[in-house]
């Protein structure tokens, strides 16, 4: 029941994405330090008439590394196949893929932390050398092939670096590391998207929204696309700021940005742990999340936005998190 539900809204969101998606450097907005290096890197590639660099993109989801794996085939002006760690099972998997690939080409795969490692092994000399020693056959007459690819640019993505092998992560020769949106940055994405929707949205909204949208421009669209069916229903189709601050505060997404399971992960560190320090894998068994997923998805927010900071035996709830939701500092009482 629930995975339905889940299927539909990935259906809905990954067409919203489609269109979304910006196509090159000029449309892709935020992310400046990482869009000047690669310019550069991609000019000079394309001088020197050879593929770039194995490029990793890594940051939290939903800040635009897919579309930046195509912004940067697009930029260099050539095709890109995407996989995904997980989707590949086999080594042969991947020479097949490798096999396809044309001089200059693009190979995207996300999830990258998520591939077995016999796939994995196959990369390094793909990588390093473009070519790849493939075992053909079985038993007795099995045989190595050596096959030559054409040089091609592989390119990563993972939301944690940390969970990559050594030898793979040295065989990349450019590392991205993708940030929260500044509020500006956010504010004209969710400007450029309203405008792509044909929703009028008043500028003190476009502020609220994306200061509401935890530095991510995927979840400040699909807000957006929330507040546009409140506007719609409620008002008159204009979304201004009080509309704004009511749709999301019927989504539960308070005046900080912080969505449910953040408000769940902090009153639990507060109030079952007095603030902490406390391991993840017990905060996580807790909100019944995977450890993963507040790893990837939660944490790194609350620590950048100062909820919570990381200590040696655990994490613990910060002076704001307190304020925040309303609770007597600890010894204060
Ligand atoms: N710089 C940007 N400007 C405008 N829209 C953006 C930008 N970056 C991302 N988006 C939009 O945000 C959404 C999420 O981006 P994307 O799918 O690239 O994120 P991701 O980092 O690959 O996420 P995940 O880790 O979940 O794979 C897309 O709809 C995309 O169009
Ligand atoms: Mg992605």
């Amino acid at each position: 029941m629930t995975r339905l539900v889940d299927m539909e809204q990935r259906g809905e969101d990954s067409l919203i994405e489609g269109s979304l998606r910006p196509q090159n450097f000029q449309e892709y907005i935020g992310q400046g330090k990482v869009k000047e290096q690669l310019k550069i890197f991609i000019e000079a590639a394309k001088l020197r008439d050879e593929s770039l660099d194995h490029t990793l993109l890594f940051g939290p989801p939903g800040l635009g590394k897919t579309t930046m794996a195509f912004v940067i085939a697009n930029e260099l002006g050539v095709n890109l196949k995407q996989t995904s760690g997980p989707v590949i099972e086999k080594a042969g998997d991947l020479v097949a893929l490798l096999n396809d690939l044309e001089p200059g080409d693009v190979l995207f795969i996300d999830e990258i932390h998520r591939m077995p490692m016999a796939v994995e092994e196959i990369l390094y000399s793909a990588m390093e050398d473009f070519y790849v020693d493939i075992m053909i056959g079985s038993g007795e007459t099995s045989r190595s092939v050596h096959l030559q690819l054409p040089p091609f640019t592989l390119i990563g993505a993972t939301t944690r670096a940390g969970m990559l092998s050594n030898p793979l992560r040295a065989r990349f020769g450019i590392n991205a590391h993708m940030e929260y949106y500044e509020l500006n940055d956010l504010t004209e994405i969710v400007e450029r998207t309203a405008a792509i929707f044909e929703t009028e949205i008043l500028p003190e909204a476009a502020i609220e929204l994306a200061r509401r949208s935890r530095g991510t421009p995927r979840i400040a669209n699909r807000l957006l696309k929330r507040v546009r069916d409140f506007a719609q229903i409620k008002g008159e189709g204009i979304i201004n700021r009080e509309m704004t601050h009511q749709a999301l505060t019927m989504l539960d997404v308070d005046q900080e940005g912080l969505d449910y399971v953040d408000q769940k992960i902090l009153r639990t560190m507060i109030e079952l742990y007095n603030g902490g320090p406390v391991g993840l894998s017990t905060i996580a068994i807790n909100i019944a999340e995977e450890r993963e997923t507040v790893e990837d998805m939660y944490e790194p927010y609350l620590i950048q936005q100062g909820f919570i900071i990381r200590t040696r035996s655990g994490r613990q709830a910060t002076a704001k998190a307190y304020e925040h939701l309303g609770y007597p500092l600890p010894g204060t009482n």
